[in-house]
């Protein structure tokens, strides 16, 4: 017996690294996903993208593992089974490729053990792999992975589901370079060491745009909401989340008629996130081509995890 999983990756729209400080976060689940399948085996043993794992791989899967045996401690079952993962979710792109993956396998992994976990259950087995991975992690990745849709999120509370009519599109640019969640947290809380004040001040005004935010998205006001994607880049960019890269492809962006755009996730090279003005984004992506940019586009909201026996 066989069970699979699949898990969207994510996008934050607003609040990012401060919300690892205690304020509110606006996020979306995007339409890619990572596919997790469980099924009995000898021993415990993980395999991603079909290879078996070799030295520099195990690293890689550990924390996995960590989600595996979290799990299996918990729900007092046996841990011996084959973990086999297939992404479509390039990983260190900033759409949390490993929070989709911890999510899909503690659901997978649930699902072959005939239980049933709330979406919330699902998002705390899967932080266990996610701290080991960034470190002082918020947990909002793992929630939208889990959830789906699009959340209101704060530290230590339920995630609140922001729910509207109809759908609403972005379009997510890859800036193409590679970067690490753990050294971007650490590198903007360095900042709330110096300049602790401003850093709360700063973080209050996080939560307070992530509310205005929701409320433009629920009522579609593309246009306002994309006005305060652009400051909020330009905010975390001063906290040092961006990088001359990242800054470029915003104004790129603006220029080619965006209401707006910033990075997305931890910064330092990932993706970014724009809304295009209506009826653009087929030949935004054409030209994002041209000038050596992948790009996609998205509809929010996307379901969040589910799982089946196969
Ligand atoms: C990463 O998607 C978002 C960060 O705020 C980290 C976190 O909240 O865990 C940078």
């Amino acid at each position: 017996m066989k069970a699979c999983a699949e898990a969207p990756c994510k996008a934050i729209i607003t609040g990012e690294h401060f919300v690892v400080h205690g304020a509110w976060a606006l996020a979306a689940a995007v339409e890619r996903k990572v596919r997790v399948e469980a099924s009995e085996a000898e021993e415990l043993a993980i395999e991603s993208e079909g290879h078996r794992p070799d030295d520099s791989s195990e690293k890689r899967l550990a924390p996995v593992a960590k989600v595996v045996t979290k799990i299996s401690e918990e729900l007092r079952f046996n841990p011996r089974v084959l973990i086999r993962i297939t992404s479509h979710v390039p990983e260190g792109s900033g759409l949390g490729s490993s929070a989709a993956t911890m999510v899909a396998v503690a659901s997978a992994l649930a699902k072959l053990k005939g239980m049933e976990l709330a979406t919330s259950e699902v998002a705390r087995y899967a932080m266990a792999g996610e701290t080991a991975i960034h470190g002082k992690a918020s947990g909002i990745d793992v929630n939208i992975c889990a959830t789906g849709g699009v959340i209101m999120y704060k530290m230590g509370e339920e995630a609140k589901k922001v729910r509207f009519a109809g759908s609403r599109r972005f379009l997510i640019v890859q800036s193409g370079t590679k970067r690490s969640t753990r050294t971007l947290i650490d590198r903007v809380s360095q900042m709330k060491v110096k300049y602790p004040g401003l850093f709360a001040g700063l973080a209050d005004s996080a939560s307070f745009i992530s509310e205005l935010a929701a409320t433009r998205l629920v009522n579609g006001d593309m246009q306002e909401l994309g006005r305060l994607l652009t400051y909020s880049h330009a905010v975390l960019s001063t906290v040092g989340a961006s990088t001359p890269t990242l800054d470029k492809l915003v104004d790129l962006l603006l220029a080619l008629g965006c209401y707006g755009a910033k990075l997305t996730g931890a910064g330092g090279g990932g993706s970014v996130f724009a809304i295009p003005r209506e009826g653009s984004t087929d030949a935004l992506i054409t030209e994002l081509k041209s000038r050596g940019y992948e790009s996609f586009q998205t509809n929010v909201p996307t379901g969040g995890v589910r799982s089946w026996l196969g």
